[in-house]
């Protein structure tokens, strides 16, 4: 297992990732995590990542001396190179030009790092500080035009640096640069994956839970899909989930999470019909955060008084908490743009112990995961969905027949986006629905109806996005069906908004 000490850098979460490529465990950990904590640990190799301070910045965030004599291979990326350069004897400083982006690192000794690489090669940097004096017995391995010391090692003790970004595909050889770390200086064995999960989850959970009862609120996602078949898998029917239909759901979509779930697991299943409930809530609503604040409420109210009638007893709740809102919640302060109520969020309502079976994994490695456990492919591979659902996509108040027409015009465009077979490559396809009307003219008639806009992203983690540049031919079939197919629309259009400025969803 590899830790990585995260010092606030961009790229933190993505080095946890690459490393995992690599099938070695890794988790990001803050980077004043107390030494004994860290070697309790047993990591194989510890990784410093980047930060945006300066070493000699106020406040720049610093380390216990003690990790740099633990004999436990260290690789210093960026910030953690001069960090660790600085800590066992070197110099740092502020450069004359600042390097951001591309440069061109010409390999001065091949050393450990870059064994089996060429002498040029491309890396992405950004750094305003550089090292102007190596460590004791340190070798300096690389340089840019603007920078002599760019990587450095000590390979007798294991300490190793890079002022680039080897996690960071522009980085043409920064895989190597990795997995030579991994491999040849930590020793590690690349025969982890996320399915390994699947036996450690089992265990986990029977030894957290016992023989208590648990519940589980299903969106019909893949990430509560997945952790309520390993938590059922570990506990059997002690489990029971309940998936609350609230009407804000696309086209077929009820059905087919009851019958994915009935068909492919024996977990005890509620399917709540809350239908009506919800729609006459939200009737005259039309502001964004009143209608998720509404949803949220009546979701819990819903959950709670159908949990309580099956479970009274149970003590847990099972959740599909994903490693990155573990990292977000954990180490990032972000500005409140939207309150993204996620269905199944109730623990302080219900004073429930959570179960997290998939609290150290990314989106990716769940849906590996959800493939193992025999998941349907429709499941696995589902695009996010929000919690508020179709409510959120009318732009005003939310009708029946507003949501009979945003399901339909829907159905259209996933039907086509999927039959191009492009759903995979979008992180999001819908339709918006627009609570406004324009003219045109069908046959001979004037119409006076909603238009329907098309939002297509893609996007790595939904932090930002770029509109999806969809085929012309393809935009020209869902504009056809949707007009001919779905009365109550005479208009088609296309939202070509990134994020920012844009968010993706319209609400
Ligand atoms: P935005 O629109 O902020 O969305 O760019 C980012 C991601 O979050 C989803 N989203 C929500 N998910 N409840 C949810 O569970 C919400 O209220 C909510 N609002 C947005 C959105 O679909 C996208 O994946």
């Amino acid at each position: 297992m590899i830790l990585v000490l995260d010092f606030g850098g961009q790229y933190a979460q993505l080095i946890a990732r690459r490393v995992r490529e690599c099938r070695v465990y890794s988790e990001l950990i803050p980077y004043d995590t107390p030494v004994e904590e860290i070697l309790a640990r047993e990591p194989e190799g510890i990784i410093l990542s980047g930060g945006p301070n300066s070493v000699y910045g106020e406040g720049a965030p610093r380390v216990d001396r003690r990790l740099f004599e633990l004999g436990t291979p260290t690789l210093g990326i960026c910030y953690g190179m001069q960090l660790m350069a600085l800590e066992m004897g070197g110099k740092v400083g502020a450069v004359q030009i600042r390097e951001y982006g591309r440069s061109d690192l010409h390999v001065k000794e091949h050393g450990l790092l870059f064994d089996g690489t060429p002498d040029d090669q491309v890396t992405w940097t950004s750094h305003g500080d550089a090292i102007f004096a190596v460590p004791e017995g340190f070798s300096v391995t690389a340089e840019t035009p603007s920078v002599s010391i760019i990587a450095f090692e000590e390979p007798e003790r294991g300490y190793f640096g890079v002022q680039f970004h080897p996690e960071v595909r522009h980085t043409e050889y920064g895989m190597e640069i990795l997995k030579n770390f991994l491999f040849e200086a930590c020793g590690c064995n690349p025969d982890w994956t996320p399915v390994n999960i699947i036996t450690d989850a089992a265990e986990k959970i029977k030894e957290q839970v016992g023989d208590a009862k648990a519940i589980c609120g299903l969106s019909g996602g893949v990430d509560s899909s997945t952790a309520a078949m390993l938590v059922h898998r570990a506990i059997g029917d002690n489990l029971t989930c309940v998936f609350v239909d609230h009407g804000l759901l696309r086209q077929n979509e009820a059905e087919q999470v009851v019958e994915a779930f009935g068909k492919n697991s024996d977990v005890p299943l509620i399917h709540v019909d809350a239908r009506d409930r919800f729609v006459s809530k939200l009737e005259g609503v039309a502001d964004p955060e009143a209608k998720r604040k509404i949803i949220g409420e009546e979701f819990i109210r819903t959950f709670e008084e159908e949990a309580g009638k099956i479970a009274e007893d149970a003590t847990f709740l099972v959740q599909g908490t994903l490693y990155s809102d573990v990292i977000e919640s954990g180490t990032r302060d972000a500005a409140r743009i939207k309150s993204h109520h996620n269905v199944g969020g109730l623990p302080e309502v219900m004073d429930l112990d959570l179960v997290e079976p998939l609290r150290n994994l990314f989106k990716d490695e769940v849906r590996v995961v959800a493939a193992e456990l025999g998941m349907p492919e429709r499941m696995v591979w589902r695009q996010p969905f929000p919690g508020p659902g179709l409510a959120i996509r009318i732009i005003g108040d939310v009708t029946a027949e507003r949501l009979e027409i945003l399901r339909k015009a829907d159905f259209v465009l996933q039907d086509e986006i999927r039959n191009a077979g492009l759903y995979r490559e979008l992180w999001q396809s819908f339709a918006v629905l627009p609570a406004i009307h324009s003219v045109g003219v069908m046959g001979d008639s004037r119409t006076y109806a909603y238009p329907i806009v098309i939002r297509a992203v893609t996007s790595d983690d939904a932090m930002t996005a770029d509109w999806a540049r969809l085929p012309y031919d393809l935009l020209e079939r869902v504009s056809n069906r949707i007009i001919n197919e779905v009365s109550g629309v005479n208009r088609v259009t296309l939202d070509i908004t990134s994020k920012p400025p844009g968010t993706i969803e319209w609400e």
